[in-house]
């Protein structure tokens, strides 16, 4: 199995082995990287999976996909290099994946909208 290193924000380091076919995200839910939260389960709408990888690994989880640069671009502390984890998928390929400096825990908080009837003038 591919072993996957996890970096958190304040240092600590895990190097755990990852499922092949599950993702990068996954593995660190799997394994209690508290550094992912994973808002929304995989599902490329909440960028709170992004990690940070070396240019070498970079080449290797290749650049993201549209939907994924569109999330990119609301998240914080984003880099070069920074895709989300979600989407990249454990393979032989990942082996050895490290140096992945993970963000701060990023909390989403959806705002509340709120809807008013509109004031009709009488008549
Ligand atoms: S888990 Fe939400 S974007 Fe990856």
């Amino acid at each position: 199995m591919p072993k996957i290193t996890y970096i958190e924000h304040d240092g600590a380091q895990y190097t755990v082995e990852a499922e092949l076919g599950s993702t990068v995200m996954e593995t660190a839910l799997r394994n209690a990287i508290a550094s992912i939260v994973a808002e929304c389960g995989g599902g490329c709408t909440c960028a709170t999976c992004l990690m940070h990888v070396d240019e070498k690994w970079f080449e290797v989880v290749g650049p993201p996909s549209a939907e994924e640069e569109e999330m990119l671009d609301t998240a914080f502390e984003v880099k070069p290099t920074s895709p989300l984890s979600c989407p990249i998928k454990v393979t032989e390929a990942l082996d050895g994946l490290s140096n992945t400096n993970l963000s701060r825990p990023v909390s989403v908080t959806l705002r509340r909208v709120v809807v008013s009837r509109p004031v009709l003038p009488a008549s």
